[in-house]
């Protein structure tokens, strides 16, 4: 039997934040996010999740996540004062209770496992993940001897000159018997530097207690400021380009663009520099991105070349150009073979297979048939004041430059409207429409006299 629980109840002080840490994001998902699904594939039995600090808004940003019990820390006094408030619902349960801190956010599955593996195996009453770190400075330090048995950890704070020579660190992920834990959560002092509970004593307390040492420290970066949460981001993007070329992705410039767990690609796609990709973005085979741009839960599908572009909650289908310096906002839907050139911007409307939207353009609340070819600068005034109006533009119609359509409007198939037209009205299918001042020439025109 496997009990989880996260610590997650801290207010993370050194953060010097609104939000609590553990709700500070990092690729597009949360810290406890990441933890938490850090350990899905165990299938624990039980999932605990400590909450303090702000503890709705820490359990209202995990409501979708079935199976979890929150359990509320009040006041927080230390990582140990958190597990003992396990001892209540997790009573007389029998098995082991893993136990991660809610802001270790890069630990891959497989070492949680092994972790648990090797604490079974064993038969130890503790086994934790330590690491050998360059600078370990601020975390608890691991004394132990050359089998793997722990003696005790010490914080940063409360260790000796010699003791901070140790780089063995605490990674604040551990397994332990349960019911070993319990007998001695009551024994926990406040005889620190914080004068906190902290869970790091009960290691001393039980035996015997064991560590594992993980092959790549980077897993166990702990995130307690600003600077830790810019180098964990640092490992999570490399991690994502890393997955992405090996799955056929081509990124001219790596470093300069950043993913997001969420983000999905085919194959033969080519990133070109600057390119972010956020929330659940798919980007089809044989793409061309960038280079700069952005694309947030944009579909996209084959063949695509977007340039200097923002596309987002919007699709576009295969065969599409776009940019450079388009804005694609939510509800663009276009459909194969579409080009949205120089500075156009779309919004919640469809366009045809093969229309062009090439220059200087709004395209708002719209449906627009196949082919149709709109105009430099046409713009579809589609806001009174109050409300949105629908602009209708039949399949084959071209729109002259500078033309403006006052929605609601419906223009019929293969409608040609001459350039510099304001439209107010309907036009039937076939029609030429023109809506402008006549032209007025007035020949040997004499200046006024001073
Ligand atoms: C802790 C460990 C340290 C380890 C480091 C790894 C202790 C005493 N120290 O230090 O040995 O090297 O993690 O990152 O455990 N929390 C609560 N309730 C509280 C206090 C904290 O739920 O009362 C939660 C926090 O939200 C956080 C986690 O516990 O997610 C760790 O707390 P933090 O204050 O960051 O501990 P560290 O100083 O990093
Ligand atoms: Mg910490």
């Amino acid at each position: 039997m496997l009990a989880v629980a996260v610590l997650a109840a801290g207010k993370g002080t050194r953060m010097k934040s609104d939000l609590p840490k553990v709700l500070q994001p990092l690729a597009g998902a949360t810290l406890v996010e990441r933890v938490l699904s850090s350990c899905r594939s165990l299938d624990p039995q039980r999932q605990l999740l400590i909450v303090g600090h702000q503890a709705e808004r820490v359990e209202q940003s995990l409501s979708a996540h079935s199976g979890l019990e929150f359990v509320l820390q009040q006041p927080q006094n230390g990582t140990g004062h958190a597990v003992q408030q396990l001892l209540q619902p997790l009573g007389d349960f029998e098995g082991d209770l893993l136990v991660l801190n809610g802001d270790v956010p890069l630990l891959r599955e497989q070492t949680i496992a092994a972790l648990l593996e090797r604490h079974r195996a064993s038969g130890a009453a503790v086994t934790l993940l330590s690491a050998r770190l360059d600078n370990p400075t601020g975390y608890g330090r691991v004394f132990a001897d050359g089998e793997g048995h722990v003696s005790a950890i010490v914080e940063h704070r409360d260790c000796s000159e010699a003791q901070r020579t140790n780089n063995l660190t605490n990674a604040g992920i551990y397994c332990f018997n349960w019911r070993q834990l319990a007998a001695v959560l009551p024994q926990l002092r406040t005889d620190n530097d914080q004068g906190e509970l902290y869970l790091t004593d009960t290691v001393a307390m039980l035996t015997p207690a064991m560590h594992l040492e993980v092959a790549d420290a980077d897993e166990i970066n702990g995130i307690n400021d600003r600077q830790q949460l810019a180098q964990c981001e640092a490992v999570i993007q490399d991690r994502l380009r890393r997955h992405w070329m090996d799955e056929g992705v081509t990124f001219v410039d790596p470093a300069s663009c950043t993913l997001s767990d969420g983000t999905r690609f085919g194959r033969d796609v080519v990133v070109e520099p600057q390119c972010h990709f956020r929330g659940s973005t798919s980007v089809g085979d044989g793409c061309r991105i960038g280079p700069g741009s952005l694309l947030e839960n944009a579909s996209v599908g084959e063949q695509v070349e977007i340039i200097y572009s923002v596309v987002r909650e919007a699709t576009v289908a295969s065969g599409c150009a776009i940019g450079p310096y388009a804005q694609l906002r939510p509800g663009a839907q276009l459909a194969e073979d579409c080009r949205v050139g120089n500075f156009v911007e779309i919004k919640k409307s469809r366009l045809g297979r093969g229309s062009k939207v090439n220059h200087l353009s709004y395209i708002g609340d719209a449906e627009l048939g196949e082919h149709v070819n709109v105009g430099a600068g046409t713009i579809t005034a589609n806001y009174d004041g109050f409300n949105k109006h629908r602009t209708v533009i039949g399949a084959g119609s071209k729109t002259g430059a500078n033309s403006v359509l006052v929605a609601p409007i419906t223009l019929g198939a293969n409608v040609t409207v001459g350039a510099g037209s304001t439209l107010t009205k309907d036009v039937p299918a076939g029609a030429l429409a023109l809506g402008r001042a006549k032209q007025l020439v007035k020949e040997n025109w004499q200046l006024p006299q001073a």
